[in-house]
């Protein structure tokens, strides 16, 4: 260890005024902070911080260790040889195991970052909280924050082709929930990332890997995992197709929106669109798709129709669409139903025969008519042109 000028002044001021501790066998807890308590935090003079808050490591989790818990080879003064390195392995060995194998513990060894990297979540390594612990930085209702100082960093998110995750979420309806209602049991970021083994989502082992992404929101959305599971898009996702929606493809990842909120519930008729064009095209067509168009949500959308997770095709007859269920789904909304009310079509489609025979004759007439009645009107006002083009000519 180097002794700057600064430091031996120190260490020559603190000598004198702790009679005794030269000659200790080995320095108690308190003699230690009796130097450190007082010492300067970091500074010019003293590129790392010397300064051990007594009454911070006190509340800490670690105090019952002492000092020399961690710092076992530090026994007498002036310190020599030059104190080594705490490592938190030496004592959370499983812990240290798994944060190994995350995202971050590889950013830590290909910056080649000293400090131990478990700091970066824990805080000051002298005032180290239990998790339960309101003031600690890993309390659920701090979490966000404190990967925030990273994952609220634009210039980090540039660097590492992230997204700057903080304020998404922070304005979400977890982010709600947690920062200003208090609900502890509101999605935080490690209810869904864990803590130490933080994976990359493109790890079919993350938790927010695609495949897994139900099983995860479903540690607390039980009820709807299940019921998502029993329709054609869970079915679709378990059998491995790419194309099947997760249930961050509808509510997004982390600005999850209140599913009330007229701004979600309008834009995700065009989120089902993405992908069914062809239910979108003709749902426009009809009286419920012109009244959302108008921006207005007292009418039906997809789901009220279909369900939101449950959804089923129209040829399974438990399918809230399936012929015989129609006059209990469109009852929801319409009064006095009847069998011959629900053969209206909520999906027209005047050009496709099959589906829609009698649409397809009925548009294919209107079209005629008005194409003869534009020809007949044509070759009309071009014979009047001609007629008085002589007549002028006449004159
Ligand atoms: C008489 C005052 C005094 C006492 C008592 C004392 N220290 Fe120090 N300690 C210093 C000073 C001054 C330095 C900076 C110079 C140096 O490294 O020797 C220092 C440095 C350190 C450093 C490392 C500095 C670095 O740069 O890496 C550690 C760790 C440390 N002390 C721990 C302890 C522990 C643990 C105890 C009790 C077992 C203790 N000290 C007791 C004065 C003291
Ligand atoms: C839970 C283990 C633990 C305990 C207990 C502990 N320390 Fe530390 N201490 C650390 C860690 C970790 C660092 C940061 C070391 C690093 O940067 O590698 C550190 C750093 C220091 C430093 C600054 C040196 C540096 O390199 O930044 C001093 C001085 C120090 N400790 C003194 C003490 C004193 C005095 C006590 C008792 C009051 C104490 N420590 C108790 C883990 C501990
Ligand atoms: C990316 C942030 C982050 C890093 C880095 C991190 N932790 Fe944690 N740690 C957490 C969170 C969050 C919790 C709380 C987990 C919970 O609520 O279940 C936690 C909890 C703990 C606990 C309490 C016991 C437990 O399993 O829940 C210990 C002990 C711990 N961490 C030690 C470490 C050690 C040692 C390291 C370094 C190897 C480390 N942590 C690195 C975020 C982190
Ligand atoms: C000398 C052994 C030792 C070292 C080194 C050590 N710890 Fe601990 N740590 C413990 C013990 C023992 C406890 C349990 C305290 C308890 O249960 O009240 C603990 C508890 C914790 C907790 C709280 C667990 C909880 O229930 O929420 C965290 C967080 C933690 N340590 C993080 C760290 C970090 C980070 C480091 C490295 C800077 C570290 N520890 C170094 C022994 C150690
Ligand atoms: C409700 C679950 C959930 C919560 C809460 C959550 N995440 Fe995520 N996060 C995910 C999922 C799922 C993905 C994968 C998204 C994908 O495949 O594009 C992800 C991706 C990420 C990514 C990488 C994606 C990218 O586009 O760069 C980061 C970084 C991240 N989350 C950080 C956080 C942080 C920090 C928090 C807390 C502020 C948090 N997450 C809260 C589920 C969650
Ligand atoms: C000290 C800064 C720092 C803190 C604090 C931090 N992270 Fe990160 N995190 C990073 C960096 C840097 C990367 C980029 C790693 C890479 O891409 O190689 C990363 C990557 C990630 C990824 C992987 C993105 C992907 O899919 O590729 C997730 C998820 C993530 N962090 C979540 C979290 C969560 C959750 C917390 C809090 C518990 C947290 N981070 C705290 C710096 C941090
Ligand atoms: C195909 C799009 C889609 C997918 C995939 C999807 N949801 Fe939904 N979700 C919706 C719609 C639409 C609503 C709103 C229903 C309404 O207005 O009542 C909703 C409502 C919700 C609600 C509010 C409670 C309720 O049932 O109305 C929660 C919670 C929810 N979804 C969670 C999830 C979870 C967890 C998954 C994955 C297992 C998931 N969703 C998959 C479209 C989807
Ligand atoms: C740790 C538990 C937890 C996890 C994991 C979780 N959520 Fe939530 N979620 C909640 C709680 C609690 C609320 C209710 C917040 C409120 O009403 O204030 C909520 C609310 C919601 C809502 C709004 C419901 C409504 O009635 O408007 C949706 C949508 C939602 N979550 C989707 C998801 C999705 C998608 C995932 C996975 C990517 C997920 N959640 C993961 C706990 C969780
Ligand atoms: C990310 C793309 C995607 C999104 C978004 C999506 N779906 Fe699907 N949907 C699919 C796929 C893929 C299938 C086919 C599953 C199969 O046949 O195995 C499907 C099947 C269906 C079926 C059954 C059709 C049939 O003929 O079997 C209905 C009905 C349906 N989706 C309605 C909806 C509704 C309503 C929404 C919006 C709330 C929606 N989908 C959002 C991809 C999506
Ligand atoms: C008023 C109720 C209602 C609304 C609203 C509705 N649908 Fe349908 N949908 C049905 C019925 C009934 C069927 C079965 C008969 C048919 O195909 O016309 C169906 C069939 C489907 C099919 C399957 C077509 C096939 O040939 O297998 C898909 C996909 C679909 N709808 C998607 C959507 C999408 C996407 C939306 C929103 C843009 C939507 N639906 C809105 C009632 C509705
Ligand atoms: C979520 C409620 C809801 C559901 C479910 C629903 N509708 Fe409607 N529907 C409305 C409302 C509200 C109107 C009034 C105009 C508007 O605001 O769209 C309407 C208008 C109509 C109209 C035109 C006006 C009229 O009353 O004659 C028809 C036809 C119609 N719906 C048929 C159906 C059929 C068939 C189904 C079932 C396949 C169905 N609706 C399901 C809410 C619903």
């Amino acid at each position: 260890m180097m002794l700057t000028r600064g430091r031996c002044i120190i260490v020559v001021a603190l000598m004198a005024c702790s009679p005794g501790v030269a000659r200790a066998a080995a320095l108690t807890t308190q003699q230690c902070l009796r130097c450190h308590d007082v010492m300067p935090a970091s500074g010019p003079q003293t590129p790392v911080s010397l300064s051990v808050n007594s009454k911070m490591f006190k509340s800490s989790v670690h105090s019952m260790l002492g000092c020399a818990g961690c710092h076992s080879d530090v026994k007498a003064f002036p310190h020599i040889p030059a104190p080594k390195k705490v490592v938190c392995l030496t004592c959370h060995g499983e812990i240290e195991t798994r944060y190994s194998q995350s995202v971050h513990a590889a950013v830590w060894k290909k910056e080649n970052l000293k400090y131990p990297a478990c700091l970066n979540c824990h805080g000051n390594p002298h005032g180290i909280l239990a998790k339960t612990n309101p003031e600690s930085p890993v309390y659920p209702l701090n979490l966000p924050r404190t990967c925030g100082r990273c994952h609220g960093n634009p210039a980090l998110a540039r660097r590492y082709g992230l997204t700057n995750v903080y304020a998404l979420y922070i304005d979400s309806i977890h982010g709600f929930a947690l920062s200003r209602e208090g609900l502890l049991v509101a999605a935080t970021c490690s209810s869904c990332h864990g803590a130490h083994r933080i994976l990359s989502r493109t790890n079919p082992a993350s938790p927010t890997y695609r495949a897994n992404i139900p099983a995860t929101c479903g540690t607390c959305h039980a009820g709807v995992e299940a019921r998502y599971f029993n329709g054609v898009h869970g079915k679709a996702l378990k059998a491995g197709n790419a194309g099947a929606p997760a249930c961050t493809s509808c509510h997004t990842v982390h600005q999850i929106a209140q599913v009330q909120a007229v701004q979600w519930q309008l834009k995700t008729v065009a989120t089902c669109g993405n992908c069914h064009r062809q239910g979108l095209r003709s749902y426009r067509d009809t009286f419920h798709g012109q009244v959302t168009a108008l921006g207005f949500v007292a009418t039906a959308r997809c789901w009220n129709c279909h369900r939101s997770h449950e959804i089923l095709p129209p040829s399974d007859p438990a399918s809230s669409v399936a012929p015989r269920n129609l006059v209990s789904t469109c009852g929801r909304c319409h009064r006095g139903v009847t069998a011959s009310f629900v053969t209206y079509e909520p999906h027209p489609n005047p050009h496709d025969r099959a589906l829609n025979p009698l649409l397809y004759y009925a548009a294919l007439f209107m079209n005629l008519l008005l194409l003869s009645v534009f020809a007949f009107f044509g070759l009309h006002t071009l014979v009047w042109f001609v007629r008085s083009w002589f007549e002028e000519r006449e004159r």
